[in-house]
């Protein structure tokens, strides 16, 4: 832990996400003076990546799409046997700061089937016209056309690949049968909390996955958040399939 880095992430967390004309520069105003720490503090925030990534299928010879993969942090928790397998990892994301940090990580790693797309995750087809496995995570909370973003997804997987997804969330009022109620509370103070950062926890992002892809797995949870004692937010890891 990286007291100083943490100071600098909490300020940029708690002054909140500045102006910018698109999407893409609000997210490098938000991002350039916390990439470098960015790796340490979220490794704290931004549970079950790593068991989202142990659920998922990455075929031998198969092409990974990380939507909104940042730093390529993913890549890292893949490990290197299953990474050595894939023919074409590509991390994808608006930010030229993370990704900055992605080849940083890209280089000292070696990784030869591994590179970084400056792209939208609504649109961005990979050379090979489809993919074996699309990720998002934590990035669909960002993505403004979320429900864009998971329809595109389908299209890529839709030759028998997978989708797998790690995000906050907050219930809906009602859920669905086998779903975890959440009191008023959480769906009241998340959704508030993060908006700053224009990240936008949903309720509506679980189910619609379900109904877009044939549900493989589905795990509600809580995580502890750094320097907020008492708080859990939730989470969930959903993989799919092609429906
Ligand atoms: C909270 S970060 C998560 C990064 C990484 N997936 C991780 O787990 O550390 C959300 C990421 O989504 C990216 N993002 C947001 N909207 C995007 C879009 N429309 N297309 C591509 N990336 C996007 C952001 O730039 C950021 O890197």
């Amino acid at each position: 832990m990286n007291i100083a880095g943490d100071m600098r992430v909490l300020y940029h967390i708690v002054r909140g996400s500045s102006g910018g004309n698109s999407h893409a520069e609000r997210l490098e105003g938000f991002y350039r003076n916390q990439a470098r720490d960015y790796d340490d503090f979220r490794r704290r925030l931004l549970k079950g990546r790593e068991a989202m990534l142990s659920l998922v299928t990455a075929p031998e010879g198969g092409v990974w799409v990380d939507m909104g993969g940042g730093t390529g942090a993913n890549v890292e928790a893949l490990g290197e046997e299953r990474l050595r397998g894939l023919k074409r990892v590509y991390i994808v994301d608006l930010c030229p700061s993370l990704l900055g940090q992605a080849r940083e990580r890209i280089a000292r790693n070696g990784w030869r089937n591994v590179e970084t797309v400056e792209a939208d995750a609504t649109s961005f087809v990979p050379p090979e016209g489809r993919a074996d496995l699309v990720t998002f995570s934590y990035s669909l909370t960002m993505i403004p056309d979320w429900f864009a973003a998971i329809d595109h997804a389908c299209r890529l997987v839709e030759q028998g690949g997978q989708v797998g997804v790690v995000d906050f969330y907050v219930a809906r009022k009602h859920p669905e049968d086998g779903r975890l109620r959440h009191p008023w509370r959480t769906r009241a103070f998340w959704p508030v909390w993060f908006a700053a950062d224009n990240v936008f926890p949903s309720p509506d992002h679980l189910p619609y996955l379900q109904k877009r892809l044939l549900s493989i797995h589905v795990l509600e949870r809580r995580a502890r958040v750094p320097y907020m004692p008492v708080a859990r937010v939730p989470f969930y890891i959903f993989v799919g399939r092609a429906n």
